[in-house]
């Protein structure tokens, strides 16, 4: 079955039936489906934890759209949430945690996480795996152990992340814990996606970037690196992609250290460094910017066509270089997969 999906051909160094496309953040309020399932549910988190809806709202993003990928439908930091963190989305302010700031914090936390917590998400993905076609793949995900750490840290959004970045230079033994935890966790919540479905599995580090070159290593390639070769020990050889926002002139050294199968892209990478030096190495997943796709018009046309012409279909994933904006119009979704589709018809298929 898995040999007919084009997202997986491309994690495999294969050739696709075609050019794969999916988004981040594809399910979430730019859809007006997605609005009234939330209007539904008290929170966010209920939402997470609700297999019913929870997959209802994964589906609904593939019925709009020719995506050959879904994303289960939950959030980085309910890792927080079953090592017993309390965890509170917020209205128009984002995530709210119980703040790690040392040891003392960190003995309110357990030492194990909850799995049963977690179980939900799980059957998520065996509905929707049961709901897509033999050539859609599913994606399971998490958090990078530095990005949910740095949630955990601040105890929720906030805009420079100091504290955290203070605490990361420091490297304090309660910080060293924190870590182990959330790899774990992070590890568990993994096995469980893929155990349950998932055919592929992407690890968002969002905040990267925020760290100094020379702690790239032990707080961001190494934790993945582990968490992907535990995942991989586990439930065998399943495709990673990395998502790292930042990383500058390190993405190579991050797909190469992290044995992933792909590197998603934020829109500020050079193209042409992705297509001479990247791309021939690893797959390449994104970069168009939100801000085009929210944009639509000439310059969404002329930016998604730039991109394909630059990046072969066998070695890229056609994505944005971050989540959707909110105000996305739908019709610039739609165009965007239009693009591509009609591109991938000139080429032959
Ligand atoms: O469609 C999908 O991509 C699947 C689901 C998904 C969500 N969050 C749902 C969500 C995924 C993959 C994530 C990842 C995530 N969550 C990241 C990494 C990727 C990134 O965007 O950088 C991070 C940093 C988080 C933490 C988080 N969750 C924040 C900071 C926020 C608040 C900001 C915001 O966008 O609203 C969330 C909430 C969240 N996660 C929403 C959704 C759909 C919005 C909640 C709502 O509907 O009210």
């Amino acid at each position: 079955m898995s040999r007919s999906q084009p997202l997986l051909s491309v994690l495999r160094g294969e050739i696709p039936s075609r050019r794969p496309v999916w988004l981040m953040r594809q399910a979430g309020r730019y859809l007006d489906e997605y609005k009234m399932v939330r209007a539904r549910v008290g929170s966010f988190l209920d939402l997470c934890y609700d297999p019913v809806l929870a997959s209802e709202v994964t589906l609904q993003p593939l019925r709009r759209f020719d995506l050959d990928a879904a994303i289960v439908f939950s959030d980085i930091l309910v890792v927080a949430h079953a090592l017993g963190a309390k965890l509170e989305f917020r209205e128009g302010e984002g995530p709210v945690l119980s703040a790690v700031r040392g040891s003392v914090d960190l003995r309110e936390l357990s030492a194990v996480a909850d799995l049963e917590q977690l179980s939900p998400v799980f059957e998520t993905v065996r509905r929707v795996r049961a709901n897509i076609t033999a050539e859609q793949s599913l994606i399971g995900f998490c958090g990078g152990p530095w990005t949910v750490a740095s949630y955990m840290i601040e105890g929720g959004s906030v805009d420079d992340r100091i504290v955290a970045r203070q605490a990361a230079v420091v490297g304090a033994e309660w910080f060293s814990d924190l870590f182990e935890r959330i790899i774990e966790t992070s590890v568990a919540y993994l096995v469980g996606q893929a155990s349950a479905g998932a055919d592929a599995l992407q690890i968002f580090d969002t905040w990267a970037g925020d760290l100094p070159e020379f702690l790239f290593e032990d707080l961001v390639f190494a934790p993945i690196r582990r968490i992907v070769e535990e995942v991989r020990l586990a439930v065998g050889e399943i495709p990673f992609i990395g998502f790292a926002r930042g990383l500058g002139v390190s993405y190579l050294e991050f797909a190469r250290r992290c044995g992933l199968n792909a590197v998603s892209v934020g829109s500020s990478v050079d193209v042409g460094w992705l297509r001479d030096v990247v791309s021939p190495v690893v797959a390449v997943q994104g970069n168009l910017d939100p801000a085009v796709l929210l944009t639509g018009g000439a310059v969404l046309d002329k930016s998604v066509r730039r991109l394909l012409s630059a990046l072969p279909p066998h070695s890229h994933i056609m994505n944005l270089g971050h989540g959707v904006h909110p105000a996305t119009p739908v019709e610039h979704v739609a165009r965007m997969i239009d693009i591509v589709r009609e591109a991938d018809t000139k080429r032959g298929g």
